[in-house]
């Protein structure tokens, strides 16, 4: 992707949000407004997983992070594994098309104790980030872009 392309990407997060739903619903496209980014974790306590194996997943995660972890307990939640690698890929890096972030990196969006992994896992994430596209007009909003690309990099 090359610079412009990546700012471009930021921009149009900035100006439709994330999860965004709040545009009357006659101009809404299957339930969220029109070129919001839309991405979901599930929550799998109700989706019926036992506590067992939610904790067995925050030790795969781990695994995934390069931090210490029960072997036996990823062994044991080993046949649960397809249906994370659907967001999060195979090698946890995370699969853009769905949203799902990099889990083998040392970024926690959600902080890194067992408790608050556990949390994500078992009672999902679907918060939001509104649209700015009404509120600032485009040369904040390409300044704030840049402003935010510069920063993922480095600069
Ligand atoms: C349908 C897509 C999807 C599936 C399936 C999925 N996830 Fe996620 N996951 C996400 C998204 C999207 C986020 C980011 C949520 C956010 O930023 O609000 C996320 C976030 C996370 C986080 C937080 C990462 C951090 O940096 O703090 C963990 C941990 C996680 N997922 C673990 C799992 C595990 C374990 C599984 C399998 C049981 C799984 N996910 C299945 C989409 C998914």
């Amino acid at each position: 992707m090359t610079q412009s392309e990546a700012v471009f990407e930021i921009m149009q997060t900035i100006l439709y949000g994330v999860r965004n739903l709040d545009c009357p619903d006659s101009i809404k496209r299957y339930g969220a407004c029109p070129d919001t980014r839309f991405s979901q974790m599930p929550a799998y306590n109700d989706l019926g997983f036992t506590d067992e194996q939610l904790n067995g997943l925050v030790d795969y995660v781990y695994s995934l992070a390069g931090e210490n972890h029960d072997a036996e307990a990823v062994e044991n939640v080993s046949g649960l594994l397809e249906i994370c690698a659907e967001c999060h890929r195979e090698d946890g890096m995370g699969y853009k098309p769905f949203g799902g972030p990099d889990l083998t990196d040392d970024i926690w969006l959600f902080g890194n104790s067992r408790e608050q992994v556990l949390d994500v896992i078992a009672n999902g994430r679907t918060e939001s980030c509104p649209a700015w596209s009404a509120t600032l007009d485009a040369a904040t909003i390409k300044a704030l872009a840049v402003t935010i690309y510069n920063r993922s990099m480095g600069y």
